[in-house]
């Protein structure tokens, strides 16, 4: 695998290469990023001769607001580098805050708040503005075929998604299901921040999401629904989480789920602070 830090160096590398397969993270990298990267190998092996895989590892400054944790973020290049390396990475470029933005980023891409000022967007204002101005501009430098996003941060991929769509950009976007730690956790960078007996309870978000998935059918009972979704909050906020939303959405918009929406098109979505931590987690039913 070869590694480049500037824009420069990433043209030369894939100069006169074919559109790669692209997986953009921001490093601390985890089985759920492996399984971005192992779907990116196995569509790159699949295009007839062959194309490269590229992942980038950038910290995205953009995206987190001025009290979240851009600072705790966990960084470790050389682990990263020798993860892609090993998963079949052909090519990681990391490039740092002067490669990536030489100039203040005065333009940027501001999603539809119908759908980006909703869940994470309400709780994050800017998050989605920054991560889809760093998405619009890494798809501009790599310029890939396709890239690789998880579906835990179901949000983003529906927003990604809908840009590419609305701006023609000839990239697919590939969803990737969300790993799981064995006792249901949902891998993510922070886990790694998580004390002892914080990572015991974690799994409480996904266990809270699975017994509102399982009760999907009173979407057609929006009174129902909504004592359902408070009696979620509260299970959490008794177990010492501070809890920002637990909801049953329609997948497509991420809009309140109604009378119409029958069980199979919806998701259960949650996110809800440990300790430090914010985690997120999702589960479609
Ligand atoms: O999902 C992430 O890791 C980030 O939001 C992304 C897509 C790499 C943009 O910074």
């Amino acid at each position: 695998m070869h590694t480049v830090h500037t824009l420069a160096a990433l043209r030369d590398a894939l100069a006169a290469r074919p559109a790669p397969m692209f997986v953009p993270t921001m490093g601390s990298l985890h089985d759920g990023h492996m399984a971005l990267l192992a779907r990116a190998r196995a569509l790159a092996d699949g295009v007839p001769g062959g194309v490269p895989v590229v992942a980038s590892i950038f910290v995205n400054r953009l995206q987190f607001g001025p009290r979240e944790d851009f600072d705790r973020y966990p960084r470790g290049l050389a682990r990263d580098a020798a993860l892609l390396e090993a998963g079949g990475c052909d090519l990681l470029f990391a490039p740092d805050e002067t490669a990536m933005y030489p100039a203040p980023q005065t333009f940027r891409i501001r999603p539809d708040p119908d759908l980006a000022g909703l869940l994470e967007g309400a709780e994050r204002p800017g998050h989605f503005e920054g991560m889809a101005t760093v998405v619009m501009k890494l798809f501009q430098m790599v310029q890939p075929r396709a890239a690789m996003f998880g579906k835990k941060d179901y949000q983003q991929l529906l927003i990604v998604r809908r840009m590419v769509a609305e701006f023609a950009m000839p990239v697919a976007i590939e969803p990737v299901e969300t790993v799981r730690e064995p006792d249901g956790l949902a891998m993510s960078s922070r886990n790694v921040n998580l004390a002892a007996a914080e990572r015991a309870e974690a799994p409480r978000l996904h266990a809270t999401l699975r017994w509102l998935a399982e009760r999907a059918e009173a979407a057609a009972d929006p009174a129902r629904l909504a004592a359902l979704e408070a009696e979620a909050m509260r299970r959490l906020g008794d177990r010492g989480w501070a809890p920002g939303y637990v909801t049953l959405r329609r997948r497509a918009d991420l809009r309140s789920a109604g009378l119409d929406d029958a069980p199979g098109s919806l998701v259960a979505l949650g996110a809800a602070r440990l300790g430090r931590v914010r985690l997120i987690d999702n589960l479609e039913c």
